[in-house]
């Protein structure tokens, strides 16, 4: 039975429910939340009570949910996550690092990657992806450089990639997948924003068909589901164990899981392998294609096309910075981008992106690419930070807890730096606790007066 019928099934039993959560389904309803949130939340909203089940060991509805969809995805074994994918990146990292493992990451990771090594005491190995600096994003892995590490680093246990990623853009998961193998690493690949490619495959191959032994993605960012709402998949002939992820998981989780956000992932997964759910991803690549052939005829616009995922829309604008378009969108026509670089500006598209959207967004890029002068650099414009390889001093469990001091950045050079420094989105770290400041990096931070380095 679905998680939503048997909530359905059991308030007919009508049970007097003297359990958390105290709200008793809606009987009190802070009156804000009553006008904003409705009813319907707090009256599916259970903990475990007679015949619910319990996330944290699931053996009935809640494993049931999951099972179904491990079908759905041809996986080994599928976790629903209530605390986003950054809470699967953690607990996959916690069940297959020990203390001391080395583990290789692209350094375009998203910063719960930090958490994991904290958490793990795992010792980072870093692999830089290559960087558009005309786009301002990071594209590919090098194969044979990463074969290097491999080779040389004969001990290293797990490889952690993001693919696709923010901006899209995929790397070859089957023939890293390839390589791992040949050296024996796992490979985790944080595919927190390629949910749909399961259900359409013009949009790019999932990593769970490439071999990957463990595949995390967020529902909520391009799926249509409630934040924070994630799924962790073990690839179907990969050695990691359920039961290994399970114990992790407990580990970082409530105990107490949002039934509500529960039946969501359920009710998005059975909608998307739906007749009716490809039929709307279907329309949505359609539309968003057309919308991106009609912007391409826009003169001084161009679209970021190579080997990405078209529901995220890379653009630029001849003589505007990516801050200029996103600020000039922003103020002129109520659009609101989901990241902007030096160059470039991204729209994220999903389930939920109307014609009607995309029709707004076009006629505002044509309007300010028709009133598009030359304009001398934006000086409130963030400066561009270019990627420079990351020098580990101590890896950030080591320094976890270490004492630290602040220092005027500018004579910051060569100490050790105590704090996660990573623009949101997208969350990609710039410098994280144990690492060295480089000069690159002062110059990146010149806003910031101040740094915590290790006193
Ligand atoms: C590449 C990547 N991985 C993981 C995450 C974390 O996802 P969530 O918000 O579902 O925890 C993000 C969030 O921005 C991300 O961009």
């Amino acid at each position: 039975m679905s998680i939503i019928n048997f909530i359905d099934k059991f308030k007919k039993i009508n049970r007097t429910l003297f359990t958390t959560p105290s709200h008793s389904q809606g009987e009190f309803i802070a009156p804000e939340s009553l006008k904003y949130l409705g009813t319907k939340i707090f009256e599916n909203d259970y903990s475990e009570a007679e015949g619910f089940d319990n996330l944290a060991n699931p053996i009935g509805i809640i494993k049931n949910a999951m099972d179904t969809a491990s079908k759905i995805y041809n996986s080994k074994s599928t976790f629903f996550l209530v605390n986003g994918s950054t809470s699967g990146i953690i607990a996959s990292m916690f069940s297959v690092l020990r203390k001391n493992d080395k583990v290789l990451i692209a350094r375009n990771c998203h910063k719960s990657v930090y958490n994991g090594l904290v958490l793990s005491g795992a010792i980072p190995i870093w692999i830089t992806p290559s960087y558009n600096e005309e786009w301002g994003i990071f594209e590919n892995i090098n194969l044979d450089y990463l074969e290097e590490i491999f080779y040389k680093n004969r001990d290293i246990k797990a490889f952690i990639l993001t693919n696709p990623t923010y901006e899209g853009v995929m790397v070859d998961v089957y023939r890293i997948s390839y390589i791992c193998k040949k050296y024996n690493v796992l490979l985790i690949v944080d595919e927190a924003h390629g949910a749909l490619w399961h259900f359409h495959k013009a949009l790019g191959t999932p990593a769970l068909m490439q071999g990957a032994d463990i595949v995390i993605q967020s529902l909520h960012k391009t799926a249509g589901a409630l934040n924070p709402s994630a799924l962790l998949h073990i690839g179907k002939d990969s050695s990691v164990n359920p039961k290994d992820i399970q114990e992790s998981l407990n580990l970082i989780n409530t105990t107490s899981p949002s039934y509500p956000l529960l039946f969501n992932i359920e009710a998005t997964i059975k909608f998307l392998d739906s007749e009716k759910g490809k039929f709307t991803l279907y329309d949505l690549v359609k539309n968003v294609n057309r919308f991106i052939r009609s912007i391409k005829n826009i003169p001084n616009l161009e679209v970021y096309s190579y080997n990405n995922d078209v529901t995220k829309i890379l653009v630029k604008v001849t003589n505007l910075s990516g801050f200029e378009l996103s600020r000039l969108l922003f103020e002129k026509h109520g659009i609101e981008d989901e990241l902007a670089n030096e160059q470039s500006v991204l729209f994220l598209t999903g389930l939920g992106t109307t014609k009607a959207k995309l029709k707004k967004l076009e006629k505002a890029l044509k309007s300010v690419c028709a009133h598009n002068i030359r304009i001398t650099k934006d000086e409130s414009s963030k400066r561009h930070y270019i990627p420079v390889e990351p020098r580990v001093r101590y890896t950030p469990s080591m320094v976890w807890n270490a004492p630290t001091k602040e220092v005027e950045t500018k004579y910051s050079l060569s100490r050790v730096v105590m704090e996660v420094i990573a623009d949101y989105p997208p969350g990609i770290p710039i410098l994280l606790p144990g690492e060295v400041i480089k000069k690159e990096h002062i110059e990146y931070l010149s806003d910031k007066p101040k740094i915590k380095v290790l006193s």
